[in-house]
C-alpha cells in the first residue's frame, strides 16, 4: 500500500513474506527484511511516524522510544516472552503490547528436551571429536553420559512450556518434580505427572533441572551460585527461559570445575554476547536463543504478532493484549 494517508507500521527484523504481504493490505508497512538489527537511534527513528510495531525479544522498548513515538497505539512482540518491553511505561502511554502465547510451547518444550539429551549423551562434544579425526577405536569405557530415562525431571517454572515439558517426561518413565510461584491446580498437576517441590528440593534432588520461567525483577539470578551448588554432581542444567535467569558467570564456574555433569543452555545473560567462559566449556550445549525456531512455530509466531496489531489498530481486542488496563484507561 502506498497510500500517503495509510497508517504506518514497522516490522522490526526479518519476518515471513506471505505475513508481510498481509499487512501490507492495510498498513504502509516499513519492513527490515535485510534483518540488520536496528540500533535504539534506529528503532526510535523508523518507529517514529507508526501507529504499530510488530517487535523482536532484542528490540528495547523504552520510556525513551514510546516519548519518540506519539503515534504508537500497540507495540505486538513477535514472542511470548516480553521482558524487552516496558509495559507500565507502555500502558501510561496507552500503548497496547501483545505476545504470542500458546504457539510456540510444544517446539520450545521439545528444544528443552534436545538440550537434555544432547547435554547428557554428550553428542554435541562426540561430534566433534569425530569430525575431528580421534576416532581410533571402539572403546567400552569411552563417553559415558548420563541416563534420561527412569531420572528426577524437576522443572522450575510451569506455566504452558514447563507443562509441555513435563508431559513429554512419561515417555521415558521418568519422576517429575516442579517449583513455580504457585503449586498447579491437582487436574493440572496430574495431567502432566509432576509434584510440587520447593525451589532448593527440587535444586538437590533432581537429575535433569529445566528452567522455564519469565524472566523480571522478581527472577532476575533466581539460580544464581548458591542455588548451583545445590545440584547434584551428577545433574544436567538447562535454561530455555532467558538470559538474566541464571547467572552466567556462576554456571559457568560450576561447569569450569565439573560440579554439575552438564548444561544445556538456549538463552543467555547480554546475549547475543556470551560469557567468555562458555565457548570453551565441553560440558555445555549451547544453542543461539532458537528455542521456538522450527518454521511451522516462527510462522504461528509472526501471524498471531500480525493478528494482534492489526485488532489493535483496526479497534477490536486483540487476541494476546498484555496490559488489558490499557482498555479500560482508553475508555
Ligand atoms: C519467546 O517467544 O519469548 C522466545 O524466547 C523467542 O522466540
Amino acid at each position: 500500500m502506498n497510500d500517503a494517508s495509510a497508517r504506518r507500521v514497522l516490522v522490526t527484523r526479518r519476518t515471513f513474506d506471505e505475513v508481510l504481504a498481509g499487512l501490507r493490505l492495510r498498513f504502509d508497512v516499513d519492513d527490515n527484511q535485510g534483518d540488520q538489527p536496528l540500533t535504539p537511534d534506529e528503532l526510535a527513528a523508523r518507529a517514529a511516524p507508526c501507529e504499530g510495531i510488530v517487535a523482536a525479544v532484542a528490540d528495547a522498548v523504552t520510556p525513551a522510544l514510546l516519548d519518540a513515538c506519539p503515534r504508537l497505539r500497540v507495540v505486538a512482540n513477535c514472542a511470548v516472552g516480553t521482558n524487552n518491553v516496558d509495559i507500565p511505561a507502555c500502558t501510561a502511554r496507552g500503548v497496547m503490547v501483545t505476545n504470542t502465547p500458546g504457539v510456540l510451547d510444544d517446539t520450545t518444550a521439545d528444544h528443552a528436551w534436545a538440550l537434555m539429551f544432547a547435554a547428557a549423551r554428550r553428542v554435541v562434544s562426540a561430534d566433534r571429536w569425530l569430525r575431528d579425526g580421534h576416532w581410533r577405536a571402539w572403546g567400552f569405557m569411552d563417553w559415558h553420559g548420563v541416563d534420561v530415562h527412569h531420572a528426577t525431571l524437576g522443572i522450575v517454572g510451569m506455566g504452558r512450556i514447563g507443562r509441555a515439558i513435563a508431559r513429554r517426561a512419561a515417555g521415558f518413565d521418568m519422576r517429575v518434580i516442579y517449583h513455580n510461584r504457585k503449586p498447579l491446580p491437582d487436574d493440572q498437576a496430574l495431567a502432566c505427572g509432576a509434584g510440587y517441590a520447593g525451589l532448593d528440593e527440587l535444586l538437590s534432588s533432581a537429575d535433569f533441572v529445566v528452567v522455564s520461567v519469565p524472566y523480571g525483577p522478581a527472577t532476575h539470578h533466581l539460580i544464581g551460585a548458591r542455588e548451583l551448588a545445590l545440584l547434584k554432581p551428577s545433574a544436567v542444567f538447562v535454561n530455555i527461559a532467558r538470559g538474566g535467569v541464571v547467572d552466567d558467570a556462576a554456571l559457568v564456574e560450576v561447569l569450569q570445575e565439573g560440579r554439575i555433569a552438564a548444561a544445556g543452555i538456549d538463552v543467555f545473560e547480554n546475549e547475543p554476547k556470551l560469557h567468555p567462559g562458555f565457548p570453551a566449556l565441553d560440558n555445555a550445549v549451547l544453542t543461539p536463543h532458537i528455542a521456538s525456531a522450527s518454521r511451522a512455530t516462527r510462522l504461528g509466531m509472526a501471524e498471531l504478532a500480525a493478528r494482534n496489531l492489526v485488532a489493535a489498530l483496526e479497534g477490536a481486542r486483540p487476541p494476546s493484549l498484555v496490559n488489558p488496563e490499557v482498555l479500560s484507561r482508553a475508555g
